[in-house]
């Protein structure tokens, strides 16, 4: 049985293959429709979100299947004390797979543990977040053609951003990735991202607090939120909320064929008269994470068409 904790989890050729998957269901999702009948999809959601869970729900209806869950530790027997080790062992009873978001780093590995079904990780505190890489990634290669030779600008909350931490785990993989971390100093991306993936791996990076002087180099510009709930102090999070805002102006002083993602949800890092600009991107994401997502179940249940 096979799990999705960390993009790490897949080797190359298996993302490469669940990529190829979400392209083909895009193309013809018809042929998709009944895959997952009689399977069930729960998901556990500690911690609030819209899109993840809902495009996981969708993903699961596109395939045929049903769904099940909970969408807040209040409204689980989380909040009667239940560990996550017992609540993963009833739910194998009841689902064929399970896509878990907690706010602790590490919560749906120790599901993984004690779980009887498939376990993938929706989001654990600011550690990873593997689907929504797989979702940047489609979007990537969709708009690119290519996961190879890009230079990618990560902007905004890079020490709490799981999506970021999660996205340059995986791109690291691909030959001639280069990094550009642009944030504020507070917000740098962690030691360990920076020694056990760019170092390690010989990646080029450059930090820089400064977006304008980043733009111009960029293929890919990946603008993400000020973790609001992971801060300590209200006064720090007001501090630096808005450090950047991506505007008309700014976009200027990028490449034509330079894309901007966002994980979304958004607040002010991007300013809506972006929208209309050709290279906003983080609409086409969201589409892509249900294709991501219906690929991905499909490998972990091992379904395939009929016909
Ligand atoms: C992201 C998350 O939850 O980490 N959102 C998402 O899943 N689409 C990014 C964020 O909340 O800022």
């Amino acid at each position: 049985m096979r799990h999705f904790l960390n993009p790490l989890d897949f080797s190359v050729e298996e993302i490469d293959q669940v990529l190829s998957l979400a392209e083909q269901i895009r193309e013809n999702p018809e042929h998709y429709a009944h895959v997952a009948e009689g399977k069930k999809l729960a998901t556990l959601f500690y911690e609030p979100s819209t899109r993840t869970r809902l495009s996981f729900e969708s993903a699961m209806l596109n395939l045929g299947g049903k769904v099940l869950g909970f969408h807040s530790e209040n409204s689980s027997s989380a909040a009667k004390g239940e560990s996550v080790a017992d609540t993963i062992r009833v739910i194998s009873c009841y689902a064929d797979i399970a896509a878990i978001r907690h706010p602790k780093e590490g919560a749906p590995l120790v599901a993984a543990q004690f779980s009887r079904i498939p376990v993938i990780n929706a989001g654990d505190g600011g550690h990873q977040h593997p689907t929504q890489t797989l979702t940047d990634m489609l979007t990537i290669r969709t708009l690119k053609g290519r996961l190879e030779n890009l230079t990618i600008g990560l902007c905004g909350d890079l020490k709490f951003g799981r999506t970021v931490h999660s996205l340059i785990n995986a791109l690291s993989r691909y030959t001639g990735i280069r990094f550009v971390l642009i944030s504020p100093e507070v917000l740098r991306l962690p030691t360990y991202v920076i020694q056990d993936v760019l170092e390690a791996k010989k990646i080029p990076y450059r930090e820089t607090t400064n977006l304008e002087e980043a733009l111009p180099e960029l293929d890919i510009l990946y603008m993400t939120r000020v973790q609001r709930e992971r801060f300590f102090s209200e006064d720090e999070y007001l501090r630096l909320k808005d450090s950047y805002i991506l505007d008309k102006a700014k976009m200027k002083l990028a490449p034509k064929d330079m894309y901007v993602l966002h994980p979304l949800p958004r607040v002010n890092e991007i300013s809506v008269e972006v929208d209309d600009d050709p290279r906003a991107a983080y609409f086409l994401q969201v589409q892509c994470g249900v294709y991501a997502r219906m690929a991905l179940i499909m490998t972990l249940l091992g379904l395939t068409p009929t016909a």
